[in-house]
C-alpha cells in the first residue's frame, strides 16, 4: 500500500458540491479575516468608522481574491452602506475550486472600532452556492439566541418571560442567574424591561450581535440568550456560526416602514415566519472565520510588539463541526501594503 493510498483512507474525501476537496478553505479563510483586521487595526480608537470599515474592506477584498473559490457575496457591505466594494452580487475568489456564496462583515462593530471599545469583530462565512437567504428586502430582523440546552424548546413567537423560564430550566439554573445579551437602542426599551422584570440580566452591548450571539451559544460566556433587533445580515453570518457551534437562531424580518414592508412581500417574504437556524443559511456545509480588531470576551484583539503584529481568530466548519482557535504572529513589515 502506497503512502498515498494510507493517506486518503485516514483523510475522507469532504467536498462542497460536486467540487474538489475543500479541506482547507476554513483555514484559508482566516487569512482573510486577519488581514482585514490588521488593516482596521491603526485606525482603533482614532473616531473615523468609515476609514477604518474602508481599511478592511480592501484588504478583505484583496485577500479573498487568492482564495481558491468560485464565490458570489450574498451578503456584502450592502445597501445600507452603500458600498462600493463587496457588493452583493459581486464575484470573489480565484475563480476556480467550489461554487459558493460568501457573506462578508469586515468589520462587525465599526463603531467599537472608531471608540476603541471591545468585541470588534472582521468576520466572513461561505456555504454552498444558493444556500444563504438573500438579505436584501429588509435591514433588520428580530432575533433570539440560544445554545443547544434550550434550541429545541424556545419560540420566538413565546413571551420573552416564558423563553427565559425554558432557557433556565434547560440550563439547570434560576432565572436570576440567565443573562441576555441585547443591542443598545432605543427600540429594546420594551424588551429589556420584560427581561428584567421576568427576573433574568441583560448584558447591554453597544454595537456587535455576531459576537454577542456567538457567545449566547457557547458555555462559559456569562451569556445564555441574544434577544432583540438586530442587522438581517448578521444574522445570517451569525447562522454560519451556530451551524458549527450548535444551538439556534430564530428570526423574524422587522421592516422599519410600509414601502420596506411591501418590497419584502414583493420578494416573497412571509413576514411572519419565524426564520431557523437552517432557513436562514440551507447547507450544512458552511464555513465561519472571525478575527478580533479590539479586545473581546471571544477573542483577542490585534496586538504589535517590535516587529511582528498578533492575531487571534476562530474558525469553524459546520460538517465536522470542528472549532479552530488561530493565534497568528505576522510579520510587521509583510503587512505594509495593507496598513495605513
Ligand atoms: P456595523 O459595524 O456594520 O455598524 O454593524 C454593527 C451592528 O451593531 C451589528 O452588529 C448589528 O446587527 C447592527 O449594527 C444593528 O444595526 P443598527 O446599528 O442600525 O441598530
Amino acid at each position: 500500500m502506497t503512502e498515498d493510498t494510507n493517506f486518503a483512507q485516514l483523510s475522507p474525501r469532504l467536498s462542497l458540491g460536486d467540487a474538489e476537496p475543500d479541506r482547507n478553505l476554513a483555514l484559508e479563510l482566516v487569512r482573510v479575516t486577519e488581514a482585514a483586521a490588521i488593516a482596521s487595526s491603526p485606525w482603533v480608537g482614532l473616531g473615523d468608522k468609515n476609514a477604518a470599515d474602508g481599511a478592511a474592506v480592501d484588504a478583505m477584498r484583496s485577500l479573498l481574491s487568492t482564495v481558491r473559490f468560485n464565490g458570489v457575496v450574498v451578503i456584502g457591505e450592502g445597501e445600507k452602506d452603500e458600498a462600493p466594494m463587496l457588493f452583493n452580487g459581486e464575484r470573489v475568489g480565484d475563480g476556480n475550486g467550489p461554487e459558493v456564496d460568501v457573506a462578508v462583515d469586515p468589520i462587525d462593530g465599526t463603531r467599537l472600532t472608531a471608540l476603541g471599545i471591545n468585541n470588534a469583530l472582521s468576520v466572513l462565512a461561505v456555504a454552498e452556492r444558493g444556500s444563504m437567504l438573500d438579505p436584501s428586502a429588509v435591514f433588520y430582523m428580530e432575533k433570539l439566541v440560544t445554545g443547544p440546552e434550550a434550541a429545541d424548546l424556545v419560540d420566538l413567537r413565546l413571551p420573552v418571560k416564558q423563553n427565559l423560564h425554558l432557557i433556565a430550566k434547560a440550563k439547570n439554573k434560576p432565572i436570576s442567574q440567565v443573562t441576555v445579551c441585547v443591542l443598545d437602542r432605543p427600540r429594546h426599551q420594551g424588551l429589556i424591561e420584560d427581561i428584567r422584570s421576568a427576573g433574568a440580566r441583560t448584558k447591554i452591548i453597544l454595537d456587535g450581535d455576531v459576537a454577542g450571539a456567538i457567545a449566547a451559544t457557547r458555555e462559559d460566556t456569562g451569556v445564555d440568550a441574544l434577544m432583540g433587533i438586530g442587522g438581517t445580515p448578521e444574522g445570517i453570518v451569525s447562522a454560519c456560526a451556530i451551524r458549527a457551534l450548535g444551538g439556534v437562531i430564530q428570526g423574524r424580518l422587522w421592516p422599519q416602514d410600509d414601502d420596506e414592508k411591501q418590497r419584502a412581500i414583493d420578494a416573497g417574504h412571509d413576514l411572519d415566519q419565524v426564520l431557523t437556524t437552517t432557513d436562514l443559511v440551507t447547507s450544512d456545509n458552511c464555513y465561519f472565520a472571525a478575527t478580533g480588531i479590539t479586545d473581546g470576551d471571544l477573542l483577542r484583539g490585534v496586538r504589535y510588539k517590535d516587529n511582528t503584529i498578533r492575531t487571534q481568530s476562530i474558525v469553524m466548519r459546520s460538517k465536522s463541526g470542528t472549532i479552530r482557535f488561530v493565534d497568528g504572529e505576522h510579520q510587521a513589515r509583510k503587512w505594509e501594503p495593507y496598513v495605513r
